[in-house]
C-alpha cells in the first residue's frame, strides 16, 4: 500500500507541472487559463501564443506521461506504470499548486498512453488527426479519439489485459468530463476552430 501511495503521489506531482501555465507566466507575463479557452494546455497555449510554446507544451506534457510511467514501474513493475499514467493526468488536469485549474490531458494521455502500448495509442491518434483535420475542432477530435480508444484495444491488444483495459476507460473517462464545456460549444456551433487566435 505504501508503494501504491507513492507512485500515486510522485505521478500526481509530475502532473502538476503545467508547462503552458509555466512557459505563459515567465515568458509573456500571462495566465494561460485567463485566454482563449482558459485552458491550460498546448491548443490554448497555440491559440494564445503561437506555434513554438505550444509544440513545446505539447512535447513537455507527454514526457510528463512517459517520465510518471517509468517511475511508477520502477517503483510497482506494470501496474505502477498505469496507475502513474492515471495520477500523472489527474495531477495535469486538476493540479494543487495551480487551485485545480489545469489542462485536459490529452497531450500527456498521448505520451503516458503511447508508452505503455503504442498500438492502440497510434490508431487513436490517427483517428482524432483525421477528425481536426476534417472539422478544424481540436477538441472533437481529442472527445472522439479517446471515447474510443478503449474499443480499439479491445480489437487490437491480445492477448486482453484488464488492467490495462480499465486504465484505458479510466482515461477515456477523464478525458471526455473535461471537454465537457468543449461539448457544449460545439452542441452550440461556438467552439472556436484550428487557427483561430484567442
Ligand atoms: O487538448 C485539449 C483540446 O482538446 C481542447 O482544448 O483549449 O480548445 O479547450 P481547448
Amino acid at each position: 500500500l505504501f508503494k501504491i501511495l507513492l507512485v500515486i503521489l510522485i505521478s500526481y506531482m509530475i502532473g502538476n507541472f503545467s508547462t503552458s501555465y509555466i512557459l505563459g507566466k515567465y515568458l509573456k507575463n500571462v495566465d494561460i487559463r485567463t485566454k482563449g479557452s482558459g485552458n491550460a494546455g498546448a491548443t490554448n497555449a497555440l491559440r494564445v501564443f503561437g506555434k513554438k510554446i505550444a509544440l513545446f507544451t505539447f512535447f513537455v506534457d507527454a514526457l510528463k506521461g512517459i517520465v510518471a510511467v517509468i517511475v511508477g514501474r520502477m517503483i510497482l513493475q506494470d501496474t505502477g506504470g498505469l496507475i502513474a499514467g492515471v495520477f500523472v493526468i489527474v495531477g495535469h488536469n486538476w493540479p494543487v499548486v495551480l487551485k485545480f485549474k489545469g489542462g485536459k490531458g490529452i497531450a500527456t494521455t498521448i505520451g503516458a498512453a503511447s508508452f505503455i502500448n503504442p498500438i492502440p495509442a497510434i490508431i487513436a491518434i490517427i483517428i482524432g488527426i483525421i477528425i481536426i483535420i476534417k472539422t478544424k475542432y481540436v477538441s472533437l477530435g481529442s472527445i472522439s479519439a479517446m471515447a474510443l480508444v478503449p474499443f480499439i484495444s479491445l480489437l487490437v491488444v491480445n492477448p486482453f489485459n484488464l488492467e490495462y483495459f480499465i486504465f484505458l476507460v479510466i482515461l477515456s473517462l477523464m478525458a471526455v468530463y473535461r471537454h465537457k464545456t468543449n461539448i457544449k460549444r460545439l452542441l452550440n456551433g461556438e467552439e472556436s476552430k484550428l487557427g483561430q487566435k484567442a
